[in-house]
């Protein structure tokens, strides 16, 4: 089993981001890309948090920083307590990084891939969980085999194996099911859940919305290198957008909107009447009920509820 962390930062924060920011100068006479813009963030020990935000918001950017392959251009960054420029090597030491890229080494195994990368974090033979970790993310039995011969989905699970050699108590995943078949995605799921359940605090980009849905406990929107938003999931979603219940009437909108649904914000639309409502407050029973004390006689009831896709799409305007 992984090991629980007991050097965990007393302040409960695993990443602390202040400030922020990354231009990309721009080579051969393009012009400089600011990808990230003043970004805060605190992302909890322990969660599992999701990095959202569509195609070119600055993600793999955020994550690069952390993982020291891109340089900032402002801010700071505290991984596990240690700010990374104070102290890069213990920094990296705090966190595994599986890349968006799927750049493993054709011509070794699997487990001489983890060797080899315990060897660079200076783990020692004794200390190495090679086996241990194959059989965590399900390549045992492909332990020797040539890693050409792996699937894109084994592959992605060896790049998530590559990351855990140090026993990292933060573990970063850039897009880790893009391009992976729905069985193996519910397999990384199941992996990723399990790392977090062993005590790893798990930080994923994505821009699957049902995938932040269903494994985040926490999400934050990046949109054009801006941090728009960062709450816990149920929050985000309860605060998005009210439910509504859309009712055709045989008799068609009504002439005169009854005082009590005009209280509850109903609008006539085509053939019937539109509530929207927060489900905090209101229930779809206590509206059928008013419309029927008003006499209005109601045929197809339909409701809809939000869900990330429509808070993501509300929220950076349309570019899911
Ligand atoms: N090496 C680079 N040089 C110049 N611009 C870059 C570079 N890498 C990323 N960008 C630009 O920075 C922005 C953010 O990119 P990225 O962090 O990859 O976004 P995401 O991962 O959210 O899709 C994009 O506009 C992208 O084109
Ligand atoms: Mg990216």
């Amino acid at each position: 089993m992984i090991q629980p962390f007991v050097n965990a930062p007393a302040d409960g924060i695993a990443i602390r981001a202040r400030g922020i920011r990354k231009i990309y100068t721009g080579a051969g006479g393009k012009a400089p890309k600011q990808a990230l813009d003043d970004v805060d963030l605190d992302i909890p020990v322990g969660a599992v948090f999701g990095l959202l935000g569509p195609n070119g918001a600055g993600k793999s950017t955020f994550i690069n920083i952390m993982a020291g392959t891109v340089i900032k251009s402002a801010g700071s960054i505290g991984i596990w307590g240690t700010d990374i420029d104070d102290n890069p090597r213990q920094a990296r030491a705090n966190i595994g990084i599986v890349p968006q890229e799927l750049n493993i080494d054709a011509y070794f195994t699997p487990r001489q891939q983890l060797e080899f990368q315990a060897g660079l974090f200076g783990v020692r033979p004794a200390e190495r969980r090679s086996d241990e970790i194959l059989e965590m993310v399900g390549l045992s039995d492909q332990a020797h085999s040539y890693a050409r011969r792996l699937s894109g989905g084994m592959r992605r699970r060896l790049l998530v194996a590559k990351a855990m050699v140090h026993s990292p108590p933060i573990l970063v995943l850039d897009e880790p099911t893009a391009g992976v078949d729905v069985a193996l995605r519910q397999r990384l799921w199941d992996n990723i859940r399990a790392l977090n359940e062993a005590g790893v605090t798990i930080v994923l980009t994505t821009h699957y919305l049902e995938e932040a849905e269903a494994l985040c406990d926490r999400i934050a929107i990046l949109n054009h290198g801006r941090l728009i938003t960062n709450q816990p999931k149920a929050q985000l979603m309860a605060g998005a957008r009210a439910k509504e219940l859309r009712m055709t009437l045989a008799g068609g909108p009504p002439a005169q909107m009854p005082a009590a649904l005009a209280a509850l914000g109903a609008q006539a639309v085509e053939g019937g009447v539109l509530v929207r409502y927060d489900p905090a407050k209101t229930g779809a029973a206590e509206i059928i009920t008013i419309m029927a004390a008003a006499g209005l006689e109601i045929g197809d009831v339909t409701t809809v509820e939000p869900d990330l896709e429509d808070v993501f799409l509300e929220m950076t305007g349309g570019m899911a």
